[in-house]
């Protein structure tokens, strides 16, 4: 059965990294590929929540835009914009706020984390506040099956659903079918070179896709191991060590990454040599990519042709569930 897939990204940094591409683009190009009707979207508004720069944000929006491109999004299989090009984005969130209570916008971990790291409510902007509202309405528009995200955006689909189940409850009528989170528990969740906590660029833990190659070896070989092997003779452990879970995931080469593993485990190899056995999978991993950007670099006349021929083929469905959603709520006859 084919299937309506939705996802976005942020632009709230100026590149996409690993975690990124292997916790939801690899993913959402394979549904891409596996012939499902794919929408997805550089969520620039859900930016403006933490950039406040203009230079900054549009170089943020071209270069997460040319990154995606790079990654495998085909633009004739996928419908491929920015979201503020579609305002009906902007029209079902006003519309969702009242069917979500104040309580439960509360209880979210964006904001939630926020707070317990010690911001104070004076500084926490409404659009960070009201950001699962205006995903949820990224979502619903496209009334789509499933949502291939990473797992810290497990939250977001949920109350998405319990939006639409409220707003299809207080219409009675079913508007909006109940989205699924697709996430794959092998890596939604990629850890970052810190070794502790997710891959985040504003963490700065992440290893890069398409930065200068000394910069994705200066952030491979600064990478946490394993911090009670002192020497390259003592036995090390390979289990979560993130250096091995990147091999796992950029190494095609598995018998290399096996005989690094035994190595490692019986104290038999350096770091410095695992490391360097990685910045070569990556290399050869992303070089397809790595080529492609440089060409796209030189066409972007093309590339904003693919995002509003995108715009408006997500502006054309998306207009329909406004007149949809309006004549539901007793806005429209
Ligand atoms: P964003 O831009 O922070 O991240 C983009 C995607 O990458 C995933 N991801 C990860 N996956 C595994 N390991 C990691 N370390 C890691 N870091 C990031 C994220 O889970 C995400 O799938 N709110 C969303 C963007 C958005 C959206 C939407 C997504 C806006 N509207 C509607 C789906 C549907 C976000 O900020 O993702």
């Amino acid at each position: 059965m084919t299937k309506t897939i939705v996802s976005g990204i942020t632009p709230s940094g100026n590149e996409l990294h690993i975690g990124n591409y292997f916790g939801a683009v690899k993913p959402q190009i394979e549904l891409q590929n596996e012939g499902h009707q794919t929408y997805y979207f550089i969520a620039d508004l859900h930016a403006l929540t933490t950039v406040k720069d203009k230079q900054t944000l549009e170089s943020n929006i071209k270069n997460v835009v040319l990154d995606y491109l790079s990654l495998g999004l085909d633009p004739e299989k996928t419908i491929f914009f920015r979201q503020s090009d579609v305002p009906a984005h902007s029209q079902l969130s006003v519309v969702l706020t009242n069917f979500v209570t104040y309580g439960h916008m509360k209880r979210m971990h964006a904001f939630k984390d926020k707070l317990e790291k010690g911001a104070g409510e004076e500084s926490i902007n409404m659009g960070l506040f009201n950001y699962p509202i205006l995903m949820a309405a990224d979502i619903l528009l496209y009334k789509p099956n499933g949502v291939p995200v990473g797992e810290d955006q497990r939250q977001h689909v949920e109350i998405t659903r319990d939006i639409a189940e409220n707003f299809n409850h207080a219409v009675n009528q079913d508007v909006f079918p109940l989205p699924e989170a697709y996430i794959n528990k092998d890596v939604g969740r990629i850890i970052g070179t810190d070794g502790q906590r997710k891959m985040s660029k504003s963490l700065g833990n992440i290893i890069s896709i398409f930065a200068d190659e000394n910069i994705i070896k200066d952030q491979i070989m600064g990478s946490y191991t394993d911090p009670n092997r002192k020497k390259a003779t003592d036995p090390g452990t390979v289990e979560g060590n993130p250096v091995f879970l990147y091999h796992d995931l950029i190494n095609q080469n598995t018998a290399e990454v096996q005989d690094l593993k035994n190595r490692y485990k019986e104290g038999a190899v350096g770091d410095v040599e695992v490391k360097q056995k990685l910045i070569a999978a990556h290399q050869a991993y992303f070089s397809t990519a790595r080529a492609k950007r440089l060409e796209l670099e030189q066409n972007i006349d093309q590339v904003n042709q693919i995002l509003a021929t995108g715009a408006a083929k997500a502006t054309e469905v998306a207009k329909e569930t406004i007149k949809e959603v309006y004549q539901a709520v007793g806005l429209r006859k």
